[in-house]
């Protein structure tokens, strides 16, 4: 008999070498398990609104449960959540149908992205990716045995892919381009004067285009929010719209995100669903029916809270020496540009890249925050201002405190 010390196990799959794992996750983790140890961390590096759901979407779950919605569902959701996903798109897009049948429900738009990435690429697909990008779409898109083309938006265009390098970026291989409006991680969010210019060169090519609208209810001030749909309906055959409830309503853990897509690729979606988690679950979709069509007003106030803390950040993190930081649209993220601290020298050494720096200050200034490399966009830090203002003054006042100890 073979002792288990000796025994050795067969290889993991090699799709696994091509992907990395998630570094905001990884930060999160490092973060969480420093307060578990009793440190005191200001956390900036969290994608989720720090709010609870609001009440009348809680009491709707807890109604379904006493109500028996324990069974599976249909493998794209329940009728009534995508005819609120179809209304509440309609009201938000200019007036634009879908159908249920152009609609799956999925655990989580980050799902809804998966299901795409499996249903529309290939070995020798190129999907265009402006970078800062959300980190799961280069890697869902290597998974699929596909391979990202990542084409750098520039600090100077406020992190915007022109529609110059957009058109210089598409060769006979794309197949499809991800655009996200506004964007984690730099809140950048395109006017539609800048998206229209995207889509007369989408136009040109027969490319699917996938527009993550997942932060679109988050935006401030003047800005004017249009979605690609309602500024480019010709594209309507092969726009594909990636929503969900897990930033407009706080509601990350319950897990519900969609697609309004053409009906022949919401069908090949719900094929690959059915194979995989079969519906996304029960309780959360009424709970989702429940944010689409109960009272806004909530929401509102969690938008203004942001807005609020959109300007506290912004202005603090300018005061800093050797940090620059423009004014985002959206979302609920800061990019700063860190480059000028790049290169200083700290108590532990030489600070050589943006990764040290949030390492440096995970350590010195016990904030959490995420390195720009994670997104494509070296000498960066997201600041997630998912926080407090009590927190929000605080980490920048130890941000400070760190900072100039470089030097
Ligand atoms: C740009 C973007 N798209 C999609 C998602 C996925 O959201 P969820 O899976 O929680 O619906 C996120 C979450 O961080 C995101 O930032």
């Amino acid at each position: 008999m073979i002792e288990a010390w000796a025994m050795t196990s067969p290889s993991l799959a090699s799709r696994l070498d091509r992907v990395k794992p998630s570094a905001t996750v990884a930060i999160a983790t490092k973060a969480n398990e420093l307060k578990a140890a009793g440190v005191d961390v200001i956390s900036f590096s969290v994608g989720q609104p720090d709010f609870e759901p609001p009440a009348h979407i809680l009491d709707a779950a807890k109604a379904a449960i006493d109500t028996g919605v324990s069974k599976y569902t249909a493998t794209r959701g329940i009728l009534p959540l995508r005819e609120a996903v179809a209304a509440d798109s309609k009201a938000r897009r200019g007036g634009h149908e879908h159908s249920p049948a152009e609609i799956v429900v999925s655990v989580g738009a980050k799902h809804t992205l998966f299901n795409l990435a499996l249903a529309l690429y290939e070995e020798g697909d190129e999907v265009i990716i402006p970078a800062p990008y959300w980190v799961s779409y280069p890697e869902q898109v290597r998974l699929a045995g596909a391979t990202p083309v990542i084409v750098d938006a520039a600090p100077e265009d406020g992190y915007k892919l022109s529609a110059d390098a957009l058109e210089a970026a598409i060769t006979d291989k794309t197949k499809a381009v991800i655009l996200c409006s506004p964007s984690n991680p730099t809140g950048a969010a395109y006017s539609p004067t800048e998206m229209r210019a995207l889509a007369d060169v989408l136009a040109k090519h027969d490319v699917w285009v996938i527009a993550d609208e997942i932060y679109a209810r988050l935006t401030y001030g003047e800005f004017e929010q249009k979605s690609l749909l309602e500024l480019a309906p010709e594209l309507r055959e092969r726009l594909i719209i990636v929503d969900g409830v897990s930033k407009t309503f706080a509601m990350t853990g319950w897990r519900i995100g969609w697609m309004l897509a053409p009906a022949h690729v919401a069908k090949a979606c719900d094929k690959i669903q059915s194979q995989s988690t079969t519906n996304p679950t029960a309780v959360a979709q009424y709970a989702a029916i429940a944010a689409l069509t109960g009272p806004q007003e909530p929401i509102e106030a969690m938008r203004e809270t942001f807005e609020a803390r959109r300007a506290r950040i912004v202005e603090g993190l300018n005061a800093i020496d050797g940090i620059r930081c423009g004014t985002p649209e959206g979302a609920f993220y800061a990019f700063a540009d860190v480059r000028e601290l790049v290169g200083k020298t700290g108590p532990a050494g030489v600070i050589k890249d943006d990764l040290a720096l949030a390492g440096y200050l995970l350590d010195e200034a016990r904030c959490a925050v995420v390195p720009g490399t994670a997104f494509g966009a070296p000498g960066h830090l997201r600041i997630s201002y998912a926080a407090s203002e009590e927190q929000i003054d605080e980490g920048l006042r130890r941000i400070a405190a760190a900072a100039a100890k470089l030097s």
